[in-house]
């Protein structure tokens, strides 16, 4: 069985203010009445093909992970706790060591993050079989979603050689790329965006961690091999995992390895990562606004406008997000979603 491995730890800093340190995003009824966490839970259900999932999350997370698969009544393999950010790379690198010690080397682990909308279907089933078989092969597999536009947030994947039955060999991938750049992987035409799924077992995750970003792995070892447990809970130590560099699993690996693999996937999919993304999912009216809460919209188009609390009116405006969470608000245009996250670094530095 594929043991899923779910990463819950991230800020969600792009969809400020709705995404606080104290409640990211994943945590959030983003669409529907299921958190974006709780959705991912709901895909890996099947007990014919997975185990109970394990999450890795932040320390200051461990209650809303608990009492999430609680309300959805998902018993969990466990819950890892980090005891600070270190990034993707850590987080998976601890994975791979928690997975193998209780699974075995050869266990097959399906890497989800938590802040997706996926549909599960026949081809979202039918790709993660094809990739299970790659990966007993050694492969470390992704899923290529179909390129749309030059977005700068997500991982672009070169196709490579046929390997068997839609999986191919990974020829380049390329981690964010900037706007020009994306613009030419797209006109290629033979690039997809990593979906940030990943299937591979814990043997080969951990040799190519080893091999590519040494010292992640050494402290993540280190981390596992000093943590306590505490009921479902296991927190890793602090001063060995403080040790590991904050890299994410793309770059520290995927960029370098020669082992990947994609199969490409027409699966129904959305990085809930920043406000263009919501707006697209959204149900727009007519003008093409998507609007949430007490909100007035007049003369205006294309744009998303969110209240959690207060009566907000928006007129004359285009391609715009407005968003107000119950202290504080956000107004930016939406084909400048993903420079959020730069804007709360300033304002964390002002704070
Ligand atoms: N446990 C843990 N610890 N989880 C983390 C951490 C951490 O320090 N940082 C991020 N995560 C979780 C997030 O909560 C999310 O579920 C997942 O890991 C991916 O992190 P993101 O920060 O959302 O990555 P991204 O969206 O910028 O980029 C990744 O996903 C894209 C598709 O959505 C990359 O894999 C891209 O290549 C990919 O295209
Ligand atoms: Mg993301």
């Amino acid at each position: 069985k594929i043991v899923p491995v779910i990463m819950a730890g991230g800020k969600g800093t792009r969809l400020w203010p709705l995404s606080r340190a104290t409640a990211a995003k994943q945590f959030l009824k983003m669409i529907g009445d299921e958190t974006l966490f709780q959705s991912t839970l709901n895909r890996v259900r099947d007990d014919a093909v997975y185990e109970a999932p394990i999450v890795v999350t932040n320390e200051e997370f461990r209650f809303l992970v608990a009492e999430q698969a609680r309300e959805q009544g998902v018993a969990l393999s466990g819950i890892v706790l980090e005891p600070m950010a270190r990034n993707t790379a850590a987080a998976v690198a601890v994975a791979a060591r928690v997975v193998a010690d209780r699974f075995g080397d050869d266990a097959l682990l399906l890497l989800l993050p938590s802040d997706h909308a996926i549909t599960v279907d026949d081809i979202y089933t039918g790709s993660i079989t094809k990739a299970a078989t790659a990966a007993k092969s050694g492969k470390l597999v992704t899923f290529g979603i179909h390129p749309t536009e030059p977005a700068t947030g997500y991982g672009y994947i070169e196709l490579g050689d046929d390997l068997e039955n839609g999986v191919y060999t990974v020829q380049r991938f390329i981690e964010k790329p900037d706007e020009a750049k994306a613009r030419t992987l797209l006109e290629a035409g033979n690039f997809y965006w990593n979906s940030g799924m990943f299937l591979f077992s814990a043997n080969s995750i951990i040799a190519e961690l080893e091999a590519f970003a040494p010292t992640v792995m050494a402290a993540a070892t280190d981390a596992v091999a000093k943590s306590s447990k505490d009921f479902d809970f296991l927190r890793l130590d602090a001063k060995a995992f403080a040790e590991a560099p904050s890299i994410s699993i793309d770059y520290a690996v995927m960029e370098k390895t020669q082992k990947a693999a994609v199969v490409p996937a027409a699966i129904t999919w959305s990085d809930m990562g920043s406000w263009d993304a919501v707006w697209k999912i959204g149900d727009a009216d007519a003008d093409g606004n998507v609007v949430q809460g007490n909100v007035t919209v007049h003369n205006t188009t294309n744009s998303l406008v969110i209240s959690r609390n207060s009566h907000m009116a928006v007129q004359g405006m285009d391609g715009v997000a407005v968003i107000a969470s119950e202290d504080a608000v956000f107004v930016g245009r939406l084909d400048n979603a993903q420079d959020v996250g730069n804007l709360v670094k300033i304002l964390a530095a002002s704070e």
